[in-house]
C-alpha cells in the first residue's frame, strides 16, 4: 500500500475526516464523482460501525495496485466485541441496533473487493478495495 494514512475513529467528526481522506485518494486516481461518492459512502458506513459497535478504532486508507490496475484500499479495524455471526451480519436489513442493516452488505456491493475478519471479544477488520476502471 502507498500513500498510507491512519485515522483514529472515535466520533462523528472522525468519520468526516475519513470521508475527506478517501475523497482525496479518489481524486488522485481520477475516479468519477459518482465513484467518489460510492467509496465515501462505504468508508462512512465502516467508520460509523466502529463508533457504534466498538467505540473506537482505526481507518487506514491507501493506494494499491495489481498487474494492470490501480485502486483504493480501505481497512477498518477495531478491537471491539466482534461479530458473532458474519453470515447474518452480511444480510440486508440485519441490525442489532435498529439501524437499516445495509452498511456491511451495501459496502460489499459498492466495492470491488470485500473481506471481513472478526473474532468475538477480539475485534473486527474489514478490508475493501475499489479498482480504477481503465
Ligand atoms: N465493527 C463492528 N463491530 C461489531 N459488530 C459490528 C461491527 N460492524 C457491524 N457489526 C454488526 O453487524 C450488524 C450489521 O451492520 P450494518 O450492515 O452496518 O448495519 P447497521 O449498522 O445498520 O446495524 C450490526 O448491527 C452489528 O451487529
Ligand atoms: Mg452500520
Amino acid at each position: 500500500m502507498s500513500e498510507e494514512t491512519r485515522i483514529l475513529i472515535r466520533s462523528e467528526y472522525d468519520i468526516v475526516t475519513a470521508r475527506q481522506q478517501v475523497r482525496e485518494l479518489c481524486m488522485t486516481l481520477h475516479f468519477s464523482s459518482g465513484e467518489q461518492t460510492l467509496v465515501a459512502t462505504c468508508v462512512s458506513e465502516l467508520a460509523r460501525n466502529i463508533v457504534e459497535y466498538a467505540g473506537s478504532g482505526e481507518i487506514i486508507t491507501g493506494l494499491t495496485r495489481n498487474t494492470d490496475e490501480e485502486g483504493i484500499v480501505i481497512i477498518a479495524e477495531d478491537k471491539g466485541p466482534g461479530i458473532p455471526n458474519i453470515e447474518l451480519a452480511m444480510k440486508d436489513g440485519y441490525s442489532t441496533s435498529k439501524g437499516l442493516g445495509l452498511g456491511l452488505p451495501g459496502s460489499k456491493r459498492i466495492m470491488d473487493e470485500f473481506a471481513i475478519v472478526s473474532k468475538t471479544g477480539k475485534g473486527t477488520t474489514v478490508t475493501v478495495k475499489k479498482w480504477k476502471k481503465p
